[in-house]
């Protein structure tokens, strides 16, 4: 089997993979690092969103070997160790932006992501835009609206 070896969090690690193994097994399974979710399989939930080289990717839809060399960050990686929650995990907290969550670390994967290409100042017609790949099947998404515009913010201070 090839060996893949990239950086997840800020360490290093490598394994072996199949060939066809994907980026979110390869996180779950080998790296017991089950915060990134599998909601579909098919590219459609955004429940597996985690950042590639600072650039949020579906890790459902790409595999291990892609990310040979990567920076990947999970959500693990936003608070890491008893660190202060991120402002944005903090504003979907403030919000009410979750209820039984299993979306929730992707859409914040993707909250961040679309900071970081659209800036601090979201209106509401944006952040749904974005949010377009992601899906939650308990909120309503009002909420969720909320919680970006507001961790959109505090991510400027
Ligand atoms: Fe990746 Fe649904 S599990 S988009
Ligand atoms: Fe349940 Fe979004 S909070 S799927």
């Amino acid at each position: 089997m090839p060996a893949v070896s990239m950086t997840v969090n800020g360490k290093t690690v490598s394994g072996d993979v199949e060939p066809r193994t994907l980026l979110v097994q390869f996180l779950r399974e080998n790296l017991r690092l089950t915060g990134t979710h599998v909601g579909c399989d098919t590219s459609q939930c955004g429940a597996c969103v985690v950042h590639m080289n600072g650039v949020a990717v579906k890790s459902c839809t790409t595999l291990a070997l892609q990310a040979e060399g990567a920076q990947v960050t999970t959500i693990e990686g936003l608070a890491p160790n008893g660190a202060p929650l991120h402002p944005m995990q903090e504003a979907f907290r403030e919000n009410h932006a979750l209820q039984c969550g299993y979306c929730t670390p992707g859409m914040i994967m993707t909250a961040v992501d679309i900071v970081r290409r659209k800036g601090n100042e979201l209106d509401d017609h944006t952040i749904r835009e974005e949010l377009d790949g992601n899906i939650c099947r308990c909120t309503g998404y009002h909420n969720i609206v909320k919680a970006v515009a507001a961790g959109a913010k505090a991510m400027a201070k």
